[in-house]
């Protein structure tokens, strides 16, 4: 399997180990009281959840003359739906993406895995618990070798059991971020953003943490409004 265990040397922070295993969730098909108990509850309709702007900069400051860049993590297959399963051909992260990029001028990197994600839905909650577990920093096989002239990066993924999906610490740990504005986006079941920006947070304390959005992935397509909402408030549109 194509995954590095984080090294001692690479390690930057404590966080984002405890951070991750700190949640318990692995949403099974009876799993929604769990979840419900460990994160914020989800109305279950499009309502972006925002944090607060974590550092005294302005976030909205560097939108006017800076690029954007919108990069994300989705995964396609089983997945889960309302307490059952369904199978995405495009992942909710991604259809969420295509909503953003339509709405706004930026560029778009997708993080493609080195070790695809597997198809099957509990086979990848596994994974992803074993990730969290062990710290790993699974390898990108597009890793962007550097965040070029862009000041924003709207960072969008899937919340994976109350947290970032490990890739997602691959991708912010291998670029100097710092003094970068970023925007925490998530597609969740029921967890809104949950610990996705405090990953971030203490992965790149010398960046800017803006509020974030989140959307319910089953019903992603929904979201424009809040969507529209959202780019407004930070200032993006
Ligand atoms: C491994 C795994 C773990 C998940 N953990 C959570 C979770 O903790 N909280 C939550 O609300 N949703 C969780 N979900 C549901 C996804 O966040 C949700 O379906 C999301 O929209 C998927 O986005 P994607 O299709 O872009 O991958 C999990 C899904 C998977 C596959």
């Amino acid at each position: 399997m194509q995954q590095t265990p984080h090294s001692q040397s690479h390690r930057p922070r404590q966080v984002s180990r405890r951070s991750a295993v700190g949640g318990t969730l692995a949403l099974g098909v009876a799993g929604l009281a769990g979840i419900a108990a460990g994160c914020a509850p989800d109305s279950g309709v499009n309502v972006p959840t925002s944090t607060a702007p974590s550092r005294t900069t302005d976030p909205t400051r560097r939108a006017a003359s800076g690029s954007v860049l919108l990069a994300y993590f989705s995964r396609s297959g089983e997945n889960y739906y309302y307490g059952d399963r369904t199978e995405l051909e495009i992942g909710n992260t991604e259809v969420l993406v295509g909503m953003i990029r339509s709405r706004l001028s930026c560029d778009v990197h997708k993080i493609e895995p080195a070790d695809p994600y597997p198809f099957d839905y509990e086979e990848t909650v596994e994974r992803n618990r074993n990730e969290q577990r062990d710290d790993v920093r699974p390898i990108i096989a597009n890793q962007l070798s550097s965040f070029g002239t862009h000041s924003i990066v709207l960072l969008a993924s899937p919340v994976w059991n109350s947290s970032a999906p490990m890739i997602m610490h691959t991708f912010v740990e291998s670029l100097d971020l710092a003094g970068v504005t970023i925007y925490p986006i998530t597609t969740h079941a029921v967890s809104g953003l949950s610990g996705v920006p405090s990953v971030y947070e203490e992965l790149c304390p010398d960046a800017i943490i803006g509020a974030g959005f989140t959307a319910r992935g089953e019903a992603v397509a929904e979201a424009g409004g809040a969507l529209d909402d959202w780019l407004r408030q930070v200032g993006l549109v």
